[in-house]
């Protein structure tokens, strides 16, 4: 898939130039790569559905393909061989958009509680597979991996505090299965949602990964809490929780 295909934006009144749109691109990558992202800062309606039809012509299940692409596109995540483990998996946009970027001889898993959905022959180094990551058989995944994606999210009940804390569950459920399962140098993304227990997720990927920024994709409603972490440069080994 080209890079940078985000959908079209109509030219307003307003419209800036190429220096002032690089430099307020700038300024919102500064704002979700050190600390807590601000909320409401991504795309307006009418440029979300544009990703979800564009993800519909493009033969990807899910509009959320996009945010790992820009992603993938700004810290260059996946690359043509890798082993690459996805949980929260269905319908099936990450895994694959992975697929096609690690290639044939590459292998994507993809984990869900549910099946996919994807319309199209799977290519042949993607495999999906349904299970709770919760209660992964890190013995079937048959060796380390060099990324591993988290999209998972929780059932949301309305109960804010709730959802944002079984988002933080599931976010630490990814950073202890990187932490066994990622190879020393190996990068990982993870779902969280801004609450409370933030910083304390940022911190649990700061033990396992030398790197660690917080990025918020256009793709993100702009209603949305959801952010992502991204860890880069496993650690040889995990450093200790403080006492
Ligand atoms: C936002 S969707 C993922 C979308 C996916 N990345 C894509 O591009 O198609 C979140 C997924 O997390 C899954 N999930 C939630 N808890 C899970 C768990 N314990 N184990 C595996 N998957 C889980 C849900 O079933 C849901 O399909």
């Amino acid at each position: 898939m080209a890079a940078g295909r985000g959908p079209k934006r109509r030219r307003s009144k307003n419209a800036r130039g190429a220096g002032a749109r690089r430099s307020a691109a700038k300024k919102a990558s500064a704002d979700t790569t050190r600390g807590r992202p601000k909320r409401g800062s991504s795309t307006p309606r009418r440029e979300q559905d544009a990703f979800g039809h564009r993800a519909k012509a493009e033969g990807y299940p899910a509009r959320s393909i996009y945010k790992l692409e820009e992603m993938d596109r700004r810290v260059g995540l996946l690359k043509r061989g890798q082993r690459v483990l996805d949980l929260g998996a269905a319908p099936g946009s990450w895994s694959l958009y992975a697929a096609e970027k690690v290639g044939p001889r590459g292998k994507v898993i993809g984990l869900d509680l549910q099946p996919h959905a994807i319309e199209r022959a799977l290519p042949a180094c993607l495999e999906l597979r349904v299970g709770d990551a919760r209660t992964l058989d890190t013995a079937s995944l048959g060796g380390a991996c060099d990324v591993l994606l988290s999209d998972m999210a929780p059932k949301t009940t309305g109960v804010r505090a709730a959802d944002m804390y079984r988002s933080y569950e599931l976010f630490r459920v990814a950073v202890d299965a990187a932490s066994e399962l990622v190879k020393p140098g190996g990068a990982f993304v993870g779902k969280i949602f801004q609450g409370e227990d933030f910083d304390e997720g940022r911190a649990a990927l700061k033990r396992v990964f030398k790197r660690v920024r917080t990025m918020r994709p256009e793709a993100i409603r702009p209603e949305s809490y959801e952010v992502y972490l991204v860890g880069q440069e496993k650690r040889p080994e995990r450093l200790p929780e403080p006492s």
